[in-house]
């Protein structure tokens, strides 16, 4: 199919909406016309879709997965090839997933691994970021590759100590060089070695169940540890992304930073804008008892309703003080996975799975009233493409963009859940999001000018996805 034209829809930018027909031709948008233009002179469609009274709107961009990662003694049950068909399910045309050095490897060896378990596998376009779990003279070294390897941010760990943890001398060391290269340095801000010891004193006094998880992973932890890694950040002129924030406190921290000019950008996760230590982590069922709340063990936390961290969260968004909603897609499942830490919450992987819904979850944003559209245009693809350096390639419905494009239909509905009649593709023997009610659907998605979804049918296939080689950009967004 080498012509598309998306005919009779509202285009929707982060810039504001436009009445316009869309002109794909092969990979690539190559017009925005006037809507209802039958006469296309020589331009003959092989392909129309109907998108009257629906938004046309730039594909998704997630920019925080971790396919196939290997995490508290087991893997994440998504794949490249399972968590890319269900991002496309849902409206999200490109990823960017987490290599994964660790102590005592070698920083190439890991991102050979991920385009290893990537290439072939991948139904939409991905790209990298660099986890750098053991900062030494080798992997500082190692950093120098990576932005011709078209990785252009790496993530660091101030949590899970003995797993991928940086002290500060560590983290000093990797954010000079971040600096000099034009590396974003992207942090787990918690403080682990006090979480842990927090962690151990709640088991060993026979708080095991997961609700202690969020116990032990208190605000102050994350609140603690954003300020210093801000202030580090400050010190070597580094930019820093605050990934999965879910603290009220920390947010004040990245809005103090931000207010004072510094180059500090903070992300939230759907799960910290819609479910709750309260209602999720504490709950309970006739299956799993007070295990139920297994299902939502991550790190940082779900935090406390009745404390307005949720609130917050949104309240972050609207201020731009929180720029960026990825989901950190970690899926386990219950059996054989999380059921690991059935007599102590410490041996829960730790990870949600969400790839599939933050555009609709999102969405509900505006249905409520507490974002525009072009501000979830903004939030679910402009920026990250924008931060990551993909903007123009996608992020945006114009000429010479990718034709990375859903048909988002605000009259349509769906379901959440594994339960009859209801959406779920992502690899998980249960969905964090069961019983959710979403105002609107993804009715199409395009990546590269091939149809992967459209009414209700996959069109897709492994290996349509390429590695995305991404830019250098100023990190001023
Ligand atoms: O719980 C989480 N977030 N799992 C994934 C690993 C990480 O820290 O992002
Ligand atoms: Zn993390
Ligand atoms: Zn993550
Ligand atoms: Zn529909």
């Amino acid at each position: 199919m080498s012509t598309i034209l998306i005919s009779g829809g509202t285009v929707v930018n982060a810039t504001g909406t436009m009445r316009a027909d869309v002109l794909v031709y092969e990979e690539k948008i190559v017009a925005l016309l006037e809507p209802g233009n039958s006469s296309l002179g020589a331009i003959t469609a092989d392909k129309v879709i109907d998108a009257t009274g629906k938004y046309v709107i730039p594909g998704g961009i997630d920019a925080h997965t971790h396919f196939s990662l290997p995490f508290g003694g087991t893997q994440a049950s998504d794949d490249f090839d399972t968590g890319t068909r269900a991002a496309a399910w849902g409206g999200t045309t490109s990823v960017i997933d987490f290599a994964v050095q660790k102590y005592g490897e070698r920083v190439e060896d890991g991102l050979a691994t991920w385009h290893g378990m990537a290439g072939g596998e991948a139904h939409i376009d991905y790209g990298f970021h660099q986890i750098i779990g053991g900062v030494d003279e080798e992997s500082l070294k190692a950093m120098e590759t990576l932005v011709d390897e078209g990785i252009t941010s790496y993530k660091l760990f101030m949590a899970y100590p003995g797993v991928f943890y940086s002290d500060d001398a560590q983290i000093l060391r990797a954010m000079q060089k971040a600096r000099e290269l034009g590396l974003l340095t992207m942090m787990h801000a918690e403080n682990g070695p006090a979480i842990d010891v927090l962690a151990a004193q709640l088991a060993e006094s026979g708080k095991t169940a997961p609700y202690y998880h969020g116990i032990a992973r208190a605000w102050q932890m994350e609140e603690e540890a954003t300020h210093r890694a801000i202030m580090l950040s400050d010190l070597t002129e580094a930019p820093l992304y605050i990934v999965h924030m879910s603290a009220k406190q920390a947010v004040e921290q990245v809005a103090w930073a931000r207010d004072k000019g510094k180059n500090v950008f903070g992300e939230t996760c759907p799960q910290y804008l819609y479910l709750s230590l309260e209602k999720q982590l504490g709950a309970k069922s006739a299956e799993w008892g007070d295990f139920e709340g297994a299902k939502w063990v991550c790190s940082t936390p779900l935090r406390s309703e009745e404390e307005g961290h949720l609130e917050a969260m949104w309240q972050g968004l609207r201020t731009n003080d929180l720029q960026m909603v990825s989901t950190d897609h970690c899926p386990f499942c219950m059996k054989d996975q999380k059921e690991l830490g059935r007599d102590d919450f410490r041996a829960i992987p730790n990870g949600i799975g969400s790839v599939e819904h933050r555009v609709d979850l999102l969405y509900q944003g505006v249905v409520d009233g507490r974002i525009s559209l072009p501000r979830w245009v903004e939030l679910i693809a402009t920026t990250p493409a924008r931060m990551f350096g993909l903007y123009g390639k996608k992020g945006v419905i114009q000429p010479g963009a990718d034709a990375d494009i859903v048909v988002y239909d605000p009259q349509g509905h769906t379901s959440i859940g594994v339960g009859e009649g209801r959406t779920h593709h992502m690899n998980m023997d249960h969905s964090a999001w069961e019983g959710f009610e979403i105002d609107g659907h993804v009715d199409v998605t395009i990546s590269r000018g091939r149809v992967l979804v459209e009414d209700g049918q996959y069109h897709g296939a492994k290996g349509h996805g390429q590695f995305l080689k991404r830019d250098l950009t100023q990190y001023l967004v």
